[in-house]
């Protein structure tokens, strides 16, 4: 068979994913022939310019489609200058990669972003550009092939929503060129936007409020969601959706094999709505990626939407764009869950939330589960839920802000607040998982107990992202213990942002520290992970297609599910307090389990009389 061949029958198999969505986005435009014509040409010039290794590539993520739900996908997170100093580094530290286990590796955004603060990188200036410090285009290309000759898939950013408004586009639109304004949301006056802001959601209230900005120079209004520096995108503009197609296709035909599409529920606005997850978003994201299924099949999309269950669960396609729209999407419910039962020794709000508003398995689809990253962490649970398992929801979010800040008493955490909202009584919290977990304060206090619990919890939150189902992203220094760097507020375009409290540079000095002493907080987390990720990838219930069953214990400390396969389940259960805690054999046995033996530790469980004893932050898997 011809390249041409397999060109057009995948053309064919992905056509009406395709096309049905981008005519209702944009039939009626005028410009939609001219459009579609270009798509077309473009995607095929995409084809033929797609290295052969690539194109090999895709034959064989199309024979094993389930490439990425499989138990041996473990995911690592990091800025490349934060990990390694730049790309040259980054291949130099490969081996540590793959010692522990790392199949997929998320480079934090490293295209061209504009001079000065650029949001860590998502104010992009550049697509086609590596940032210059990081290194250049060409040593990009070398590093993503050097990965993926250690089995590694590179994750990049792609900005979907915003433009840095030094961007291409955002100059000439400044400088007045019709075509180009017409990329962008602008406004002659301010009518619109003060319609708009009624119902729009704002994103970072205390150091950018609103959704608006006015530039003399233009004498026009500029919707910029974020900062002010990001532009928003007009999606409702075929050229936009030409231009970012094209941009998707020459970063997968540089070898990226997972695209993270940020900031995704913002790319259409309605007005008398959040302008959040509006259905065309969901249009523009199948089409997006039936376009990666004809042209570059080995290239996923992982969706980045930080929102409620019932507004997330669409970005990995519900209703008609099942199994079409993303493969990945962040499970940041289950990551709030986590920390609210840490702190509150209590997880029936985690079992309420996951068996509630999750489906147990997901159609070409699966989670990328965390418990920390480069953003804060939202407390985003809801009334309704609180109140479910009879919490009232506004108290339960200030006691999680004041826990992790670490003011509530008692609390073990150490954190920092992030854009606090007067108005809402909104607070958000920045803080490394060590420290959160209870490391930094125990280290403080000297006290050993306290240190034992605090590293159980960071343990049990990486046994617990290893078995629920999807790829399990570790963030760049959690598997070190790495604590909050308070040293951002020394740097002024870092100062006024607190996320940079938990994106420290990587000390590689605790890496020799784990190598050298074993009994080391480094050591222990190192080596408990790196066990943690090797025995997932030797577990398949553990596959991301297995069903996922919320179980209830009785005890309000634990929390459980079971992973449904077909061979039998794997039980899985966590103890969510300092407490011991036990479950009779009877009720692992009623669920399933014939063998007495933890898949994680590989030791035997069971007492002699019955019970399984849990001692604190227990992580158990049993067959
Ligand atoms: C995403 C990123 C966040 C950034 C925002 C704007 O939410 O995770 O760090 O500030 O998009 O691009």
């Amino acid at each position: 068979m011809t390249d041409a061949e397999l060109y057009e029958l995948r053309a064919a198999r992905s056509a009406d994913d395709l096309w049905p969505m981008l005519e209702a986005l944009y039939a009626a435009h005028p410009g939609y022939a001219a459009f579609r014509a270009e798509l077309e040409q473009a995607m095929r010039a995409a084809w033929e310019a797609r290295p052969a290794e690539l194109k090999r590539l895709d034959l064989a993520r199309d024979l094993e489609p389930d490439w990425f739900q499989r138990p041996g996908m473990v995911g690592y997170v990091f800025y490349i200058d934060r990990f390694a100093g730049d790309l040259k580094g980054v291949r130099e530290r490969l081996d540590y990669l793959a010692d522990l286990g790392v199949t997929y590796i998320h480079f934090m955004p490293c295209l061209k972003p504009r001079e000065g603060d650029s949001d860590g990188g998502y104010s992009v200036q550049d697509y086609r550009e590596i940032a210059p410090h990081l290194g250049t285009m060409a040593e990009f290309e070398e590093t993503v092939a050097a990965a993926r000759a250690r089995g590694m898939s590179v994750c990049i950013d792609m900005v979907l929503n915003h433009t840095a408004k030094e961007h291409d586009w955002a100059a000439r639109a400044r400088a007045g060129e019709a075509a180009y304004l017409d990329y962008y949301l602008t406004f002659p006056d301010d009518t619109l936007p003060q319609e708009y802001a009624k119902t729009a959601h704002e994103v970072f209230p205390a150091h950018a409020p609103g959704n608006f900005t006015y530039y003399e120079d233009m004498g026009r209004w500029v919707w910029t969601s974020f900062n002010e520096h990001q532009w928003d995108l007009n999606w409702a503009n075929p050229r936009v959706f030409l231009e970012m197609a094209e941009v998707m296709l020459f970063l997968a035909n540089r070898g990226v094999e997972v695209l993270r599409f940020d900031a995704v529920a913002f790319l259409w606005k309605r007005l008398g709505t959040r302008c959040q997850s509006e259905p065309e978003c969901h249009m523009i994201l199948q089409a997006l990626r039936a376009i990666s299924r004809i042209v570059t099949p080995a290239v996923i999309h992982l969706e980045e939407a930080i929102v409620g269950p019932a507004e997330m669960l669409p970005y990995l396609g519900r209703g008609i764009h099942d199994g079409k729209e993303g493969n990945l999407a962040y499970h940041n419910s289950l990551m709030v869950q986590f920390w609210s039962a840490l702190a509150a020794r209590d997880t029936r709000m985690m079992s309420h939330v996951l068996a509630t508003h999750f489906p147990p398995a997901l159609t070409n689809a699966t989670y990328a589960n965390y418990l920390r990253c480069h953003d804060d962490i939202g407390w985003a649970v809801t009334d309704e839920d609180a109140s479910a398992v009879g919490l009232n929801g506004a108290l339960h979010r200030a006691f999680l802000s004041d826990f992790y800040e670490g003011v509530f008493p008692g609390s073990f955490a150490k954190g920092e607040l992030f854009q606090h909202d007067p108005e809402t009584g909104d607070k958000r919290i920045s803080g490394s998982c060590a420290s959160l977990a209870g490391v930094e304060k125990a280290l403080e206090a000297g006290d050993p107990v306290a240190l034992d619990r605090a590293i159980d919890r960071v343990l049990m939150g990486h046994a617990l992202i290893a078995a629920f189902g999807g790829i399990p992203l570790i963030y760049m220094g959690d598997e070190l213990g790495m604590l909050n760097d308070y040293g951002y507020t020394g740097y002024a375009p870092h100062a006024h942002d607190s996320r940079w409290l938990h994106r420290p540079l990587m000390d590689w000095a605790l890496v020799e520290t784990a190598q050298s002493d074993p009994a080391s907080v480094p050591a222990r987390l190192l080596t408990g992970i790196k066990t943690i990720m090797a025995r997932r990838a030797a577990t398949p219930e553990i596959h991301g297609a297995v069903p996922t069953e919320i179980l209830e214990t009785g005890h309000r400390a634990l929390f459980a599910f079971a992973r449904r396969a077909p061979t039998g389940p794997l039980i899985c259960v966590f103890n969510f307090s300092e407490q011991w805690q036990s479950l009779p054999l009877d009720w692992a046995s009623l669920h399933g389990a014939t063998l007495f033996e933890d898949a994680l530790s590989r030791a035997p469980v069971g007492d002699g009389n019955g019970r399984i004893p849990l001692p604190p932050y227990a992580r158990l898997w049993l067959r």
